[in-house]
């Protein structure tokens, strides 16, 4: 593997110089670094970045790439036009082989504990859709620009009729006050990006991609005079409670994760929710 601050620039970013492979579909996340040492994560799996087993796989591994090779920040992004990411993938969770959807939420634990506990700053360019997972991550970064259109973000599981783990809601009280991300949870809430800058859900917003990963990027250089060590171990110290959590708790919250899987009324709740998504993409 190239070392990420050896890869050749072209125009503002470099050369892509890690490419996370899938089996099957071709690269998933791409990860190209630039000249100044700013990591841009990018999820590539069409048509909307929703998150299976093998996408999270890749996150992961890029997230330790970002994190071995020292990158002064990360900016999370996607390559759809339309869509940041849809969240978790619903296919994984619908009459799931049971032994795949136990790696599948395994590896969701482990890409949340790299992002939210990084030592690196992080932020998201939200250059679309970013419903549950799609605002999982983006949450779980540091800081949020949004373009500006009809997109939505929030936390709306319980639409789908299932919880949310007790992680995604420590994500988003970290974020909005805790008053806000119960009652955002407990209704499903979307929020248009108006009303997602208003509540503090995001921090910016922006014109467009372009526009979204410069404000990332400025938010990135405000650490440059910080010292690494020191920031790293404070951002850790605030995220500590939320992380030591599921540290500890890893085989609980997977065990609650699977008997919802099986539980017929979840699995009702998913079937009615995948076949209105078919009704709405067939109009
Ligand atoms: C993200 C979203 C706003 C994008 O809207 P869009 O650009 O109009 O795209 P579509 O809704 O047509 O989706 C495109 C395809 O992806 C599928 N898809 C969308 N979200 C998905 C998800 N989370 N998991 C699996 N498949 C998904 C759709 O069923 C559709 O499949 P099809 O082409 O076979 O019909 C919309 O897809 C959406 O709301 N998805 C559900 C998000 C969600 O509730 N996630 C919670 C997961 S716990």
């Amino acid at each position: 593997m190239i070392p990420l601050r050896q890869a050749v620039n072209i125009g503002r970013w470099a050369v892509p110089s890690i490419r996370c492979m899938s089996a099957k579909a071709g690269p998933l996340v791409d990860v190209a670094v630039d000249n100044e040492g700013y990591a841009m994560v990018t999820l590539q799996r069409p048509p909307v970045n929703s998150l299976n087993l093998e996408l999270l796989q890749d996150i992961s591994k890029s997230l330790d790439e970002v994190g071995k090779n020292k990158s002064k920040g990360m900016i999370l992004t996607s390559s759809s036009p339309t869509v940041f990411s849809a969240g978790l993938d619903i296919m994984e969770m619908y009459k799931p082989d049971l032994k795949r959807a136990e790696s599948f939420w395994r590896t969701l634990q482990d890409v949340w504990l790299k992002l939210f506990g990084s030592t690196y700053p992080t932020a998201a360019a939200i250059n679309g859709h970013a419903p549950a997972g799609g605002c999982l991550l983006a949450t779980s970064c540091e800081y949020r620009v949004m373009v500006s259109g009809k997109y939505t973000i929030g936390l709306n599981e319980t639409a789908l009729g299932i919880v949310a783990p007790r992680w995604f809601m420590d994500t988003m009280s970290n974020t909005v006050s805790r008053r806000e991300a119960e009652l955002a949870l407990t209704t499903a809430r979307m929020f248009s990006v108006d009303e997602a800058l208003k509540e503090g859900l995001v921090d910016e917003t922006a014109t467009d991609k372009a526009d979204a990963v410069e404000k990332c990027k400025k938010f990135l250089k405000r650490f440059e005079r910080i010292p690494a060590l020191a920031r790293g171990i404070t951002k850790q110290r605030y995220r500590e409670p939320a992380l030591n959590w599921l540290s500890a708790n890893r085989e609980q919250d997977l065990n609650e994760f699977m008997a919802f899987l099986q539980n017929p009324k979840v699995q009702q709740s998913l079937e009615m929710y995948i076949q209105n998504l078919k009704k709405k993409a067939a109009k």
